[in-house]
């Protein structure tokens, strides 16, 4: 309670009571959605108040209690509550405005901004700040978008991978280093390294063929390359070859022949068995791959040889100009040297500039410009220098 100014008039004092009141009692009314500053209430307006009688009017302007009963009784003045209600209606339009303006972006879709949708007005709608949902604000479930970061989950890569086409599946993928990192970093299950029927199968002395004695289905005699045994590769291994034969004497390295491709399992059986009858077992296994763990059985495996007339043999290849051709260009054809110089710790072989590895030509390529020198290093897998 204001204690009383004894220099305030009767009719002074009525007024500054009704102003002390009238600020006072917004509070109470605050629950409209547009807060209106108890500020904004003049003795004015307080005096203006729809309805009150002459006589309570004029109690309003005279006396406390009948200020105080005014209020009560009739709310807000007229003028408080008409700014109230513009500013209350004001909003609504403004929440309108935002959720129609959502909506709209919503059945917009992919429209361009400004395009109306076919038979939809072009009318513009003024649109006010954002409007949060009922359900509130949309949170980013990032783990849900790690989660379909595999090409796994990628139709176009997994109707490819179901395809066969291995192109497909490499180009699905976003290309060589793509598909490869994805595979080497785990997050890509569904690309089988152990399938023998893909070009990026990876066969050492951990990783056997499956089934052991699994035999390529489009094995083909490569054209116009000289065979020394009557031995087929692949079809697009050997297409490579003969691109591969035809570059390399039009570059003037020379003719490049080759002993041996596809080898079956009973082949390999017979070929490791002569090595070891001639070395041994520990020295076979560092040059001739037990039957079921040989790259050549993939029909993707290629010995070659220098032919200068006649053909050398494969201790000739590394000191031969074919040799060191080889070495420069071969991933441009799909081929890697699979069995490198002072990597046996990792491939389980001593070097062999002749034993060539088709993997197709975007991979050789994330191979070759990777700086790769084992498979298993680019594919991410465990060394395997012993059975
Ligand atoms: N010479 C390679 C390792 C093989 O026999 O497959
Ligand atoms: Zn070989």
């Amino acid at each position: 309670m204001i204690p009383p100014d004894p220099e305030l008039s009767p009719r002074r004092a009525a007024r500054a009571e009704a102003e002390r009141l009238a600020t006072a009692a917004l509070p109470v009314q605050s629950a409209a959605p547009a807060e209106v500053s108890p500020a904004e209430v003049s003795p004015d307006e307080v005096a203006a108040a729809d309805g009150p009688t002459r006589r309570e009017r004029r109690a309003v302007t005279t006396t406390p209690s009948g200020i105080r009963a005014l209020v009560a009784a009739r709310g807000l003045p007229l003028a408080v509550r008409r700014r109230r209600a513009s500013v209350l209606a004001a909003a609504v339009v403004v929440a309108v405005a935002g959720v129609v303006a959502i909506g709209a972006a919503a059945t917009a879709g992919g429209r361009d901004e400004g395009e109306a949708a076919p038979g939809e007005a072009t009318t513009t709608v003024v649109q006010g700040p954002p409007a949060v949902p009922a359900g509130g604000l949309p949170v980013p479930q990032l783990a849900a978008v790690a989660a379909t970061a595999t090409p796994c989950d990628d139709p176009a890569f997994t109707a490819a991978l179901a395809s066969g086409d291995d192109t497909a599946v490499i180009a699905a993928a976003g290309g060589g280093s793509a598909f490869r990192a994805a595979v080497a970093s785990g997050i890509a299950p569904c690309v089988s390294l152990s399938d023998p029927n893909r070009e990026w199968v990876v066969v050492n002395k951990q990783r056997p063929l499956d089934p052991v004695d699994y035999r390529a289905g489009d094995l083909v005699m490569p054209a116009n390359v000289r065979a020394l045994e009557d031995s087929a590769l692949r079809a697009r291994a050997a297409g490579a070859l003969t691109e591969m034969v035809r570059a390399a004497s039009d570059a003037g390295a020379g003719e490049i022949g080759y002993l041996s491709a596809f080898r079956s399992y009973s082949t390999q059986q017979s070929t490791y068995a002569g090595r070891v009858s001639v070395g041994g077992v520990e020295e076979a296994d560092r040059e001739s791959a037990r039957a079921g763990f040989s790259e050549h059985q993939t029909g993707l495996a290629v010995d070659i040889v220098p032919c200068d007339g006649s053909c050398a043999t494969l201790d000739d290849v590394a000191g031969s100009p074919q040799g060191a051709w080889v070495r420069d260009h071969a991933w441009e054809f799909g081929f890697i040297t699979r069995y490198a110089e002072g990597r046996e710790s990792v491939s389980g072989y001593e070097p062999e500039a002749w034993h060539l590895r088709y993997i197709g030509p975007e991979l050789a390529r994330a191979y070759h410009e990777g700086g790769y020198t084992t498979l298993e290093e680019f594919f991410g897998l465990p060394a395997a220098p012993t059975y």
